[in-house]
């Protein structure tokens, strides 16, 4: 075997994996792939491809508008990237997503000058907006029968209407200050993004294959445990039933006799645990309460 053929020979034994290289969901994609046995602290900042160590995988490190051509083009097998980039591609939406990532949260909304009365979508007709999703927007001006003059910006696209070159804009918007800064304000959602993993599976082998199992199984066992917690707390025996009715998503909680009447008790919530939840437990009698956060979790 020569350099060339040992080496796609390797490639057809590892899963390559496209991320953002720098943006909203750099640090967001490699703390999964950390999280999933993938860790990539050696890499040096401006290498394309990072070889992983102890899991059969390569990460491409890339600009995240081009990781859906990457996906559909074979350079990568799979992709970490926004929903909003996604459905701006031509990548099929529905046949590449593999799992929905719960991080990287935003949306894509239209946006007028705050001064601007706006009641509904019609006022936009005939007027123009500036976008970065021109795909998108044109999808759902035409899905709301809207005729609209879509001016498409590569960038800046919120100081358009101060410039005179629109009237409204559809843009992302995550915390809001870009547009507060910029005198304007969202009036209507038209898309609710957050990364998503997508690949073309038919053209994995069956190696390949058998790692992405291996993958979305750590993947999806990262994903329950960040929605859990474990749940510790001792409580009188009879405090039992009204415990389980305060925190419904206890699941087969151990309980152990404790000297004194009382039972220690051990369970993993599938729920989030408020305050105000453990303050209803200690109404009910319980006692040295902790919630420990779960990192990984198999079932
Ligand atoms: C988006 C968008 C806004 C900003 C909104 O750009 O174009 O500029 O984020 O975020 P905020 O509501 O928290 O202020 P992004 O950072 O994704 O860069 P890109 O569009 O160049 O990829
Ligand atoms: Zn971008």
């Amino acid at each position: 075997m020569n350099d060339a053929e040992s080496a796609s020979s390797m490639r057809q034994q590892r899963l390559r994996i496209a991320i953002q290289k720098s943006g909203r969901l750099a640090e967001g994609s490699l703390d999964l792939l950390k999280r999933c046995g993938i860790d990539l602290e050696t890499r040096t900042k401006d290498r394309l491809l990072t070889r992983c160590v102890d899991f059969p995988v390569d990460i491409m490190h890339v600009r995240d508008d081009d990781i859906p051509a990457y996906v559909s083009d074979g350079v990568c097998d799979l992709g970490i990237v926004g929903l909003n980039t996604l459905e701006e591609s031509n990548l099929d939406t529905k046949k590449s997503i593999l799992r929905r990532l719960g991080f990287g949260r935003c949306e894509l909304a239209l946006a007028v000058p705050k001064a601007r009365a706006f009641l509904n979508l019609e006022e936009l007709h005939h007027k123009k907006i500036a976008t970065s999703y021109p795909k998108v927007l044109r999808r759902y001006l035409s899905e709301h029968g809207v005729e609209a003059s879509v001016v498409e910006l590569a960038g800046s696209v919120e100081i358009a209407p101060a410039l005179g070159i629109a009237d409204a804009i559809c843009d992302l918007v995550s915390t809001g200050i870009t547009l507060a800064s910029n005198g304007l304000r969202k009036v209507l959602t038209i898309l609710d993004s957050e990364a998503v993993l997508v690949g073309s599976v038919q053209r994995l082998n069956d190696c390949q294959g058998g790692i992405l199992k291996v993958l979305l199984r750590r993947m999806d066992g990262v994903m329950t445990a960040s929605h859990s917690k474990y749940v510790m707390m001792h409580a009188p025996e009879s405090a039992l039933e009204k415990i389980r009715s305060i925190m419904p998503g206890l699941e087969n909680p151990t309980i152990l006799p404790l000297a004194g009447g009382k039972v220690a008790i051990h369970a993993v919530a599938r729920e989030q645990v408020f305050w105000e939840t453990m303050e209803s437990l200690k109404d009910v009698g319980a006692s040295s309460i902790l919630i420990v956060p779960i990192e990984k979790m198999i079932l």
